[in-house]
């Protein structure tokens, strides 16, 4: 229900321009695995381009044939090779093995259905090799504020932003929480002074709680080796922003 969100790549990056602590997380790790990485749900490529520039190895994959023609853009501008794959993070065989996989951005959360994270972390696992570490992100979940996605819609003022082609885009999100589901169902619109709502889409994000996120990690193969609670590796706690997940082969 998020592929029209992630069709307008361009657009994406202007609202999302990437960089900071993210960046330099994914970066260092991968410079202390060494070897082969792969990415999976790689988007326009903000973590994985850096990462190819650093000298290694890099397959992206996505969903978005947008996101993946952007990224490809991006990537031949700065003279840096990435090998960029269409595909489906919840099933997926490249027929070759990787010492450093990750799951950025809450890119995980697309994946709404039990059932589809442990397909995806199966597939993860079976592209690991000896030693190799997989990483991924998710928010943290807070009960309260899930509680508070009344289907408003209400102004996003920090990620409005200045498009070349348009002036200014302001952003309204709307959003309602399906609890049964652990799903928050959102309706982004975009918008100019002469152009108003010139792009809405829907945006749907689960949440992973705590407690059941190691075990859906354990069905899948893997085990979880530590749960950080931000970017500057505090431990994981109730009031930490992040799960940053590292694991490793069950
Ligand atoms: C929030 S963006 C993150 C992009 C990138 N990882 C980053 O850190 O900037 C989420 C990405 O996941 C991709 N995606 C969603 N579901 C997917 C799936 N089932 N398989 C592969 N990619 C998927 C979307 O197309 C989108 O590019």
């Amino acid at each position: 229900m998020s592929e029209a969100f992630y069709s307008h790549a361009r657009l994406y990056d202007l609202m999302f321009p990437g960089g900071g602590p993210a960046v330099d997380f994914y970066r260092a790790n991968a410079d202390r695995q060494g070897g082969r990485v792969l990415e999976l749900g790689c988007g326009t490529g903000h973590k994985l381009i850096p990462i190819a520039s650093d000298g290694h190895p890099c397959v992206g994959l996505d969903f978005s044939s947008d996101m993946l023609a952007e990224a490809q853009r991006k990537a031949n501008g700065r003279g840096v090779a990435v090998e960029w794959m269409q595909g489906d993070m919840r099933a997926f065989d490249l027929g070759r093995t990787f010492d450093f996989v990750f799951i950025a951005a809450n890119s995980l959360l697309h994946l709404h259905e039990a059932e589809d994270l442990v397909s995806c972390f199966r597939s993860v696992r079976r592209h690991l090799a000896p030693g190799a570490q997989f990483v991924f992100d998710v928010f943290n979940p807070s009960v309260r504020l899930l509680a508070e996605a009344d289907g408003v819609r209400r102004p996003r003022a920090s990620l409005s932003f200045v498009d070349p082609d348009r002036g200014k885009v302001s952003v309204d999100v709307a959003e309602i929480y399906d609890a049964p589901a652990q799903v928050t169902r959102g309706t982004w619109h975009l918008s100019t002074s002469c152009e108003p709502d010139f792009l809405v889409a829907p945006l749907e994000i689960r949440s992973i709680f705590p407690q059941e996120l190691p075990l859906l990690v354990s069905l899948g193969g893997l085990r979880l080796v530590e749960r950080f609670g931000d970017w500057s590796g505090r431990p994981f706690a109730v009031d930490t922003p992040l799960q940053l997940c590292i694991c490793e082969s069950a």
